[in-house]
């Protein structure tokens, strides 16, 4: 319902047991999801936040942009704490991030942030660079849409096909990447074509056609559980243009991502934090910043939340929960219920500040504005509230929660218009209200 790193991998590993399979529909290792059971932590990126169940299909679509070598590291990775990955599959039509479009993303952004500080350095919504993670996101779904050069996984595994579709992307990189340093390995046809053979070699056991297979599960009658990566601020439509990814996080994107139209969605659980934060360059209305007090509050938040890149370590920007933004990413969505995030976080403060309207161009709105230069410009009003002290994070019922905190919840309810089901009071499985 925000800009990412709502807990949407706590809440879509808690729910899974109530599906019968968990589907990623867009995005790719931009992503950064984590799970916490019984205090041992799970990063995941690409795959599906229902691994952790043995044997449950955790199924790759094809509208995530799939990294080999990222998938391998993370398949490795769990294997080795014991976890069973035998029920991960991976979309025939997924497309391929290539070395060369991890080059491309950094070439682009360092370029960018050249000509900001050529300038006046400051970020403008037109000259910045945009803070990606650098996973070759971008570019990969930019070369999807442009067709010709783009490798899809049913290629890793046609020798023929592959060499001819990354030798037409090479051809077509080669004048705008070949200046730039360490990039060479990445425009060699040859040494590309063997990487992801051996890419595809390692994925085969893996590759299905996942939309007969997700259709014939909603017709069965089985639950499928759609998690989304990144935020609906960051969609490429929806979100804070052109300070988003490159793919559609919202709801709307599960049609095109997976194949399963999207009027056979039934509930949408918006994931929300109890604040507000962000990654990477783009407006924030609420960002507590500065030398002063707010940027003392922010400094708060970001150590008892521990809000540092699950992707990239980078340290969040963080803000009072944007209410107007959340209600807009409602809309977009169509939720249906809450799942409202790092309460525990907000203990302790004197008082709790939420945006619920903004002052732009002279008037008050309570509309979201994606446009960035807009946003950017756009000063927050907020209602306060005051904080509670306690301790929330043993809290296993609503009514056990302090009334301070309840009327915290009650309000996101009453202004946003859907109810909160879910409330987490810590990053553990276990530390969740349901009731
Ligand atoms: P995602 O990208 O939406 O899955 O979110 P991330 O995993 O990137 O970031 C959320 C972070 O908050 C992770 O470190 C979680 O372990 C942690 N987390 C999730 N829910 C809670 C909560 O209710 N309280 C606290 N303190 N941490 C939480
Ligand atoms: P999860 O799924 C937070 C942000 C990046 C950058 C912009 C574009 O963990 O919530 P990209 O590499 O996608 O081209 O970067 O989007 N971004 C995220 N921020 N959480 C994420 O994913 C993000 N995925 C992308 O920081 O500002
Ligand atoms: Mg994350």
């Amino acid at each position: 319902m925000q800009w990412g790193d709502e807990g949407k991998g706590k809440i879509v590993d808690l729910i899974a047991p109530q599906h019968d399979a968990v589907a990623r529909y867009n995005g790719g290792a931009n992503a950064g999801h984590s799970v916490v059971v019984k205090g041992e932590r799970f990063s995941l990126h690409l795959i599906p936040s229902g691994i952790l169940y043995p044997s449950k299909l955790a199924i790759i679509g094809n509208g995530v942009v799939l990294d080999p070598d990222k998938l391998q590291q993370e398949i490795d990775g769990l294997r080795s704490r014991g976890v069973d990955t035998s029920g991960l599959i991976v979309s025939s039509r997924a497309h391929v991030v290539m070395p060369y479009h991890k080059a491309e993303d950094a070439a682009r952004e360092d370029s960018l942030k050249k000509e900001r500080l050529s300038r006046d350095g400051e970020q403008s919504s037109v000259v910045s660079e945009i803070g990606t993670t650098r996973r070759g996101i971008g570019p990969a779904y930019a070369e999807k849409v442009q067709r010709s050069g783009a490798v899809r996984v049913c290629d890793l595994l046609d020798p023929e096909t592959l060499r001819e579709k990354i030798s037409i992307a090479i051809a077509t990189k080669r004048a705008s990447l070949v200046d730039q340093p360490g990039v060479a390995a990445t425009l060699d046809v040859a040494g590309v074509t063997d990487w992801a053979l051996h890419a595809g070699e390692n994925l085969r056991p893996m590759v299905q056609d996942t939309t007969y297979l997700l259709n014939n599960l909603v017709r069965a009658g089985k639950k499928v559980l759609f998690e989304s990566a990144n935020g609906t601020l960051l969609d490429v439509d929806h979100g804070t243009y052109p300070f988003v990814t490159g793919s559609s996080c919202s709801v709307g994107g599960i049609g095109p991502g997976t194949g399963v139209p999207v009027q056979r969605v039934g509930r949408v659980t918006g994931v929300m934090k109890a604040y507000s934060t962000r990654v990477g360059a783009g407006p924030m209305p609420t960002e507590l910043t500065g030398d002063g007090e707010d940027g003392k509050i922010g400094d708060r938040i970001r150590t008892r939340g521990r809000e540092f890149g699950t992707t990239t370590g980078r340290p969040r920007r963080v803000g009072w929960l944007d209410l107007v933004a959340v209600k807009y990413s409602a809309m977009i969505n169509g939720t249906t219920g809450l799942a409202l995030t790092m309460l525990d976080v907000l203990a302790g403060f004197d008082t709790v500040r939420v945006c619920t309207k903004y002052e732009f161009a002279g008037k008050q709105t309570d509309r979201f504005l994606p446009d960035s230069a807009s946003l950017s410009a756009a000063r927050p009003i907020y209602t306060d509230f005051p904080g509670f002290s306690e301790d929330v994070s043993a809290a296993r019922s609503r009514g056990e929660l302090p009334p301070r905190a309840r009327a915290y919840i009650e309000f996101i309810e009453q202004t946003v218009g859907v109810p909160v089901d879910i409330v987490s009071v810590g990053p553990d499985r276990a530390q969740t209200i349901t009731s």
